[in-house]
């Protein structure tokens, strides 16, 4: 028997389990692209009573692949079974937004998921559980579900800003085409939506500070834009919002938390109370900063980055919005 047989399977709760995103996520999972090719895994997955039978679908297509790697799958309307024992979850369940819509409209729908989900994650789940939100509006929804699960810490809660980031990458990459494992130091901060600033004062290209064709009118009138409204341009070409590379920067950003990123920058949306007001972030928020992870699985701010009016200005309007979200919610947020 191999080695692989013995390691104990690792718990991995995903909400959503019928939609487009779970459809890339769940088999990315049971194939190893998490946590590599030796550890067991055992899928547990909602989706709401009248996606059961959908839900079944995917589970017997999940069977049908014989992923030497999937101890189980778990799939149910149950939250608090799905919760149950998970080192992490993954929260993609909710409504995505349609063409003309800013992901913020979807607060009122959304929110108040997140108000059971973290209700049941701080009954049911490890109090080491890694979570990641993934349904829009993100920030706010993490920020929801958090203030419902105070017996697990504060820094285990994320969101997705990692699509922001990659996308951001890619654009930079095709504009100096070079390889997009050239370009490194680039980072996005704040909430993921159309305020959302992809930073790239600070970026290398093979080692390198900058690059010629990084031009100021590139950044500001190509890059930053084309970087916020990735999502809505998606939804407008596919009718429908991003999938797999959801999915896949789902799983970029739960593997580096998990094995760290060897000195390198990603961003993730993380409570902005870790680092008291740095960069002028106030308290109370879920916010995306540039961060490294080390080998043990911690995050790590990148501090004392210089900035300049272009860079503050940003900030404030990605700070102001989410204070916004915020304030729209409050009845939603445990006291
Ligand atoms: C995305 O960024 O593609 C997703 O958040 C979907 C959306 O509404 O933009």
């Amino acid at each position: 028997r191999s080695f692989t047989a013995h390691k104990p399977p690792v718990r991995i709760a995903v909400t959503g389990g019928s939609g487009q995103i779970s459809y890339s996520l769940l088999f990315r999972l049971a194939s190893g692209a998490l946590l590599g090719p030796h550890q067991p895994i055992i899928l547990q997955i909602h989706d709401l009573p009248m996606m059961q039978q959908a839900l079944r679908g995917v589970v017997m297509e999940l069977h049908d692949c014989a992923f030497p790697l999937l101890h189980d799958v778990i799939a149910t309307d149950v939250q608090s079974t799905v919760f149950t024992d998970v080192d992490y979850a993954f929260l993609v369940g909710s409504k995505p937004r349609g063409p003309g819509m800013e992901r913020g409209d979807l607060l009122k729908q959304n929110g108040e998921i997140f108000v059971k989900v973290g209700e049941d994650l701080n009954k049911y789940a490890k109090k080491t559980c890694r979570v990641i939100t993934v349904g829009n509006p993100a920030n706010t929804n993490c920020l929801i579900a958090q203030s419902h699960a105070p017996d697990i810490p504060k820094q285990n809660f994320s969101a997705m800003t990692r699509l922001d980031h990659n996308r951001a990458l890619s654009q930079l990459a095709l504009k100096a085409e070079v390889p997009v494992t050239s370009v490194s130091h680039v980072c996005i901060w704040g909430n993921h939506s159309s305020t959302m600033f992809p930073d790239a004062s600070h970026v290398k290209v093979s080692g390198n500070a900058g690059h010629a064709k990084f031009t100021q009118e590139f950044i500001e009138n190509e890059f930053i834009p084309t970087v916020q409204q990735r999502g809505a341009a998606i939804i407008a070409a596919r009718k429908l919002s991003s999938a797999a590379s959801a999915a896949n920067a789902a799983i970029d950003h739960m593997r580096d938390w998990t094995f760290g990123t060897h000195g390198g920058w990603v961003s993730m949306a993380v409570p902005s109370e870790l680092y008291h007001g740095a960069y002028g972030v106030p308290d109370g928020l879920i916010f995306s900063y540039p961060l490294t992870i080390d080998g043990s699985g911690h995050y790590h701010l990148v501090r004392d980055l210089p900035t300049n009016s272009f860079v503050t200005e940003k900030l404030r309007l990605t700070i102001d919005e989410l204070q916004k979200e915020k304030q729209e919610v409050q009845h939603l947020l445990k006291k």
